[in-house]
C-alpha cells in the first residue's frame, strides 16, 4: 500500500535559524489516521505547517514531502494553492480565530466553493448547507445564516470541518481539533472525523497533546519530542509496549481508572527551549534510563512502520 502523504527527513528552521522540526519521517495512508502527539512546544504544529508550506516567510524547509507521489516542497506556489484547495486541507489550532466573526458561517464555506470550484453564488450557498448537514449540524439551513459567535464551540468546530471538506480533500490535517471542547463534544467530533476517514477513505493527520484522543481516533501514532519523532508505530503496539522512555512517561502521566487514588507519576522537567543545541538524545536530561552514549548520539531502531530512537528502550 503506498502512502497518500509521505514525509521523509523533514527539517524546518524558523526565521532566525531555530530548528523546530528535525529529520521527521512519517506516512499517512488513505482511510487511516496518524496521531502526531507530544507535549506543547514539541513542534507538531510547525511540522504540519511545513507540510502545508505555510511556515512564515524566511523559514527554511528541507527533506521530502510527497502527496500521492507529487513533491510538495518543490512545487510552484500556484500548484500548492491548487492542491490546498482540492487535495489537502487543514483545520487550524485556534478555532476562535479560524472563522471570520463578521461573516455568516454559510457564506464563509460558500466563499471557498466559489473560488476553488467556481460554483455560482446560489449553488455554493446550497452546497454549504449540505456540507453543514453532512457534519451533523441539525437545522443546517438556519445555522448557515448564523454568525460564528451564535454557535457553540462544538458547532463551530463542525463548521470548520465542513469548510475543510468543501473541496473533497484526500488528506485532512486537524491540529488539536478537540482541545477547546468539553469531553462529550470531543467524543462527537472524534467520531465525526473517524467516520469521514472510514466512509470517504480520507487520510487523517491528527495533531494532539492528548493520548486519549489518539487511542480514540487513530490507527497509527508518531510521538514527537523537541522537534523529533522519537517513536512511531500502530497505536495498539506503541501503547501496549512503548519502547521510548518519553512515550512510556506520557502514558504513565495519563490519569486512568487504575491510577485513581494514587498520585500521578508526573513527567518531570520541560521540553528544551526552542533552538537549544543538545547533542545526542534530547530527552536525556529528563530520562531515568539515560546511559553515557545517549549524550553522544541517537540510534535509529527498527524500520518501516515501527521505529524508535533509544539506546536503552523500556522493556529491555
Ligand atoms: N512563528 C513562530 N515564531 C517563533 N517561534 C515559533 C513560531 N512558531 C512556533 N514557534 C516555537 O516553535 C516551537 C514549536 O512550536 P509548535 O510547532 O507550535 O509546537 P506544538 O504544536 O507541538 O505545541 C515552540 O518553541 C514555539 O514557541
Ligand atoms: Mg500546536
Amino acid at each position: 500500500m503506498s502512502a497518500l502523504l509521505e514525509v521523509e527527513r523533514l527539517c524546518a528552521e524558523l526565521p532566525g535559524g531555530a530548528r523546530v522540526v528535525d529529520e521527521v519521517s512519517f506516512s499517512v495512508f488513505a482511510g487511516r489516521s496518524l496521531g502526531l502527539v507530544g507535549e506543547s512546544g514539541c513542534g507538531k504544529t510547525s511540522a504540519a505547517l511545513a507540510v502545508m508550506r505555510l511556515l512564515p516567510d524566511g523559514a527554511v524547509t528541507r527533506g521530502s514531502v510527497k502527496l500521492s507521489g507529487e513533491s510538495l516542497l518543490e512545487a510552484p506556489e500556484a500548484r500548492i494553492d491548487e492542491l490546498r484547495g482540492s487535495q489537502l486541507s487543514m483545520i487550524f489550532q485556534e478555532p476562535a480565530t479560524a472563522l471570520n466573526p463578521v461573516l455568516t458561517v454559510g457564506s464563509q464555506i460558500a466563499e471557498g466553493l466559489t473560488v476553488h470550484q467556481r460554483l455560482k453564488p446560489r449553488a455554493a450557498a446550497a452546497r454549504a448547507v449540505e456540507l453543514l448537514s453532512s457534519v451533523g449540524i441539525a437545522d443546517a439551513e438556519v445555522k448557515a445564516r448564523a454568525y460564528p459567535h451564535q454557535l457553540s464551540g462544538g458547532m463551530r468546530q463542525r463548521a470548520l470541518i465542513a469548510a475543510a471538506l468543501a473541496c473533497a480533500p484526500r488528506l485532512l490535517i486537524a491540529d488539536e481539533p478537540t482541545t477547546a471542547l468539553d469531553v462529550t463534544v470531543q467524543a462527537q467530533i472524534l467520531s465525526l472525523l473517524t467516520g469521514l476517514k472510514r466512509e470517504r477513505g480520507l487520510g487523517l493527520l491528527l495533531i494532539t497533546h492528548d493520548l486519549g484522543v489518539v487511542s480514540a481516533a487513530c490507527d497509527d501514532v508518531a510521538v514527537m519530542y523537541a522537534g523529533r519523532i522519537v517513536e512511531q508505530g500502530p497505536v495498539a503496539e506503541v501503547f501496549s509496549s512503548p519502547r521510548h522512555p518519553y512515550t512510556a512517561a506520557l502514558l504513565k502521566a495519563r490519569p486512568s481508572l487504575q491510577s485513581r487514588g494514587h498520585p500521578l507519576e508526573a513527567l518531570l522537567g520541560q521540553v528544551p527551549p526552542l533552538g537549544s543545541r543538545l547533542e545526542g538524545c534530547r530527552f536525556r536530561p529528563r530520562c531515568s534510563r539515560a546511559l553515557e552514549v545517549c549524550a553522544v548520539k541517537v540510534p535509529h531502531v527498527g524500520e518501516g512502520a515501527r521505529r524508535y530512537e533509544c539506546h536503552h528502550p523500556v522493556g529491555t
